[in-house]
């Protein structure tokens, strides 16, 4: 695979995919610019070497065709405040008027092109829709992480029509970070997983188990694990239909010797009501109407203690509904335990990057990754399709 640096861009035009698909209020104001942010080093350096920059993205998820909502106006501007100078807005991202105006740019020139997702070509992979994007350019530069992991025309057929193809600073960066994360780890290698379902995360936690060191599994998640191990947990939520898959995985981990973490006790309420009065139980002990909400003290310290001597730690979902504060605590003290630890940890996932947030401790961590679903099919061992196509690429 080709990178920024290896590429000649000077006199070029550049077509930079990045992973604009930032979040909005209900007035259309983004409410997180860190993807904009985290795309900067490419942008800049492409400006500052003789580049004419050809921005494209995707926002949200429209149906089939343009959607007012999910245009990429408010995305330009922000763009355009980050780096200091104006950056126009295209219509559209293919088509007539487009071509015009990307054929009269010039060197330190930076267009942006309409959200890709209006045309349906940009999800189903087509090869026309993408063949027209690549009519734009000279240089293709991959630097969209996020949404590596789907094969869209702009990440993947887009690299066969395009004579030069690399990958952007933030992808490298990325990559890297999984790399050193999960493929060359220093050991011991602890994988903290949580969140509320199992089926979201059930092949990446087959994938980790045969890969880490110690797994360590919180947040509702947890109870299906609990209750495959035939314990009853009220009215938590538990994914009975996966229970054969918790036990083969916890059989796995007892193969290979890795210590399989769970919740010893829980913070539990009788709703996830902020005003619900939560106490906590042992697993063994939850009441038939409460439900499971939180991990409890001793599992805080239970945790905590297991990341001590960790090397690597990745970790994936909070370990309660952290946004409401009477259950954030659990999640916030594995979000200070990681940070705390001398090991390289790498944190993911729209909610545990929130949570590493509320937690006040992002500075303190070795990488936060601009992924949510990219990141867990790194997880689950995958190769991207996006980045599968700048492999394939002989340029
Ligand atoms: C993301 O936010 O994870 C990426 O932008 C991908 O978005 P998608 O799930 O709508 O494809």
């Amino acid at each position: 695979m080709k990178y920024l640096k290896d590429i000649d861009v000077s006199d070029k035009r550049v077509l930079v995919r990045v992973d604009f698909n930032v979040p909005l209020d209900d007035n259309g104001k983004i409410t997180d610019d860190t993807r904009i942010r985290f795309a900067l080093p490419t942008l800049s350096y492409l400006l500052e070497n003789g580049a004419a920059v050809i921005v494209c993205s995707h926002l949200g998820r429209p149906k089939g065709g343009p959607d007012p909502a999910l245009g990429l106006a408010p995305v330009a501007q922000r763009l355009g405040e980050l780096l200091g100078r104006k950056v126009r807005l295209a219509g559209d991202c293919v088509g007539p008027d487009v071509e015009a105006l990307t054929e009269k740019m010039a060197p330190g020139d930076i267009l942006m092109l309409e959200n890709l997702r209006f045309h349906p070509g940009e999800a189903d992979n087509d090869e026309e829709f993408a063949s027209k994007l690549a009519s734009l350019c000279d240089v293709y530069v991959n630097d969209a992480f996020a949404v590596c992991h789907r094969k869209n025309a702009s990440v993947e057929a887009v690299t066969k029509f395009v004579p030069v193809c690399a990958a952007g600073f933030l992808l490298e960066k990325e990559l890297d970070a999984f790399d050193r994360a999960l493929k060359k780890p220093s050991r011991p290698l602890v994988a903290v997983v949580g969140g509320a379902k199992v089926s979201t995360k059930l092949t990446a936690l087959y994938n980790l188990v045969e890969h880490v060191d110690k797994l360590i599994i919180g947040g509702a998640m947890a109870n299906t694990f609990l209750h495959a191990r035939g314990l009853k947990l009220g009215k938590s939520r538990v994914e009975k239909d996966l229970a054969e898959d918790a036990s083969r995985i916890a059989q796995c981990a007892k193969e290979r010797n890795v210590p399989l973490l769970l919740p010893a006790d829980v913070i539990v309420a009788k709703s996830p009501d902020p005003d619900a009065k939560p106490h906590s139980v042992r697993v063994d002990s939850i009441p038939e109407d409460t439900m499971a909400l939180d991990i409890g003290p001793d599992t805080r310290g239970l945790f905590s203690d297991a990341l001590r001597d960790a090397k690597t730690i990745v970790w994936n979902g909070p370990m309660g509904m952290f946004e409401v504060d009477t259950f954030a605590d659990g999640t916030n003290a594995v979000a200070v335990a990681i940070a705390g630890s001398d090991a390289f940890t790498v944190v993911g996932g729209g909610d545990t990057v929130s949570a590493v947030h509320k937690a006040g401790v992002s500075d303190r961590l070795s990488y936060i990754s601009t992924g949510g679903g990219a990141f867990l099919a790194l997880m689950e061992g995958k190769t991207l399709p996006g980045v599968a196509a700048l492999q394939r690429c002989r340029e």
